[in-house]
């Protein structure tokens, strides 16, 4: 009945995350491979993969064969710099910092001006590249492993473009289409990045794997209908759901609109006060009929913010649902736990990320050193 909508561009209504594995074709991620994730990585598992924030993959049985049989795997994942990057935004990246800390693999990182430039009518290519240069503050902020971590901005990693025309011949007007929906007026810059996205998933001769929000998808869809008849493997991605914005579990936390929306630059104090004004939580209308019905965990906001990524602790998000539920907390008590948790994350990641200025050209892959690395690792049907 619930009507929704998940493309690379817009995300809409109340998601069905389980028929949104049928629609796209994806497979469930199982509890055996969660399991086989854990025993691999001598490791709990972290929050992202325990509450199945993570939650649908492609390949990823293949993925972790390929790591046990010594192949190995390279990782990669991107974001699309058209402004400020918010909680929504970092969580994947978090994700993504684990998964390469446990397997001690490569990690490609794109970041896309060139898109955001051809896709907003209102950014310009300056705007665009600021936008890249701050987000990849937010991005070294994570934590990531400077000797295996290479991050690349498509306006200055030129040799991305060398890597695309191949793929450019193997996709045609109308699959662009019918994956995108492009239209007469879609600017042939936009027709043509696809092949730019998909580049990255050939950067090593292993498979690939991609943690990234499901909307990404249909670019992967994409790539794994050609990459075998160049020479490569599909692409392997593990797909995650979308954060909420705090006015509501419709949609995803939208930098459109800032007041529904933590971004990781806010002032604590402001975030604080933008958590209190507008998180919409599954309360009761009086303290009357919450002390009576008790509230409504799966409609808050604030109880999905805590699961998604600020409670780590199981034993107390379990108990906080049910204390709700039987009316013994009020949404006012939750939200100044979830301001507190919040506030402490801002300001330990805005102390990152200022330390992040000075590691920003260990990061880069650009110039030489990403020519030598790069020559080394195009798979031969490339290079001929
Ligand atoms: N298209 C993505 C965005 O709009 C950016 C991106 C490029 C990306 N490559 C990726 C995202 C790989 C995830 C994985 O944000």
């Amino acid at each position: 009945m619930d009507e929704f909508k998940v493309t690379p561009w817009d995300v809409e209504g109340l998601v069905d995350y389980n028929k949104l594995i049928e629609e796209f074709g994806t497979s469930p991620l199982t509890d055996e491979l969660l399991e086989k994730t854990a025993q691999l990585t001598k490791s709990e598992l972290p929050l992202y993969f325990r509450r199945r924030f993570f939650f649908s993959h492609r390949d990823y049985d293949k993925v972790l064969q390929d790591y046990e049989s010594g192949k190995g795997f390279f990782l990669y994942t991107g974001r699309g710099p058209s402004g400020p990057m918010h909680i929504g935004h970092i969580i994947p990246f978090f994700a993504t910092k684990w998964l390469q800390e446990k397997f001690k693999v490569n990690l490609y990182i794109q970041i896309t001006d060139d898109e955001k430039f051809l896709f907003k009518d209102k950014l310009t290519f300056e705007d665009t590249r600021y936008w890249a240069y701050q987000n990849i503050l937010d991005i070294i902020a994570v934590g990531f492993d400077p000797d295996r971590t290479f991050i690349f901005q498509d306006s200055e990693f030129t040799q991305i473009y060398e890597m695309a025309i191949p793929i450019a011949k193997k996709i045609n007007f109308s699959m662009a289409r019918a994956v995108f929906g492009f239209t007469e007026q879609s600017k042939i810059g936009m027709i043509f990045y696809p092949a730019i996205q998909a580049a990255p998933t050939f950067f090593e001769k292993k498979r690939c794997l991609i943690p990234a929000a499901i909307d990404q998808d249909p670019y992967w869809r994409l790539q794994r209908d050609f990459a075998e008849s160049l020479g490569y493997y599909k692409t392997a991605a593990l797909h995650s759901k979308f954060v909420p914005g705090l006015m509501g579990l419709e949609g995803k936390m939208s930098a459109s609109k800032p007041e529904t929306a933590v971004y990781l630059t806010d002032d604590p104090e402001e975030a604080g006060k933008k958590i209190w004004k507008y998180t919409l939580t599954g309360g009761q209308p009086t303290l009357k009929e919450q002390r009576e019905k008790g509230g409504n965990p799966e409609k808050c906001v604030v109880f999905k913010w805590l699961e998604i990524f600020f409670e780590e602790d199981d034993k107390k998000l379990m108990e906080r649902y049910h204390a709700c539920k039987a009316g013994e907390l009020t949404c006012g008590e939750c939200k100044r736990y979830l301001i507190k948790k919040v506030q402490e994350f801002l300001i330990d990641h805005q102390k990152k990320r200022k330390e992040a200025e000075k590691q920003v050209e260990k990061f880069k892959y650009t110039g030489e050193l990403a020519r030598e690395q790069w020559e080394r690792s195009i798979p031969e049907p490339l290079k001929g």
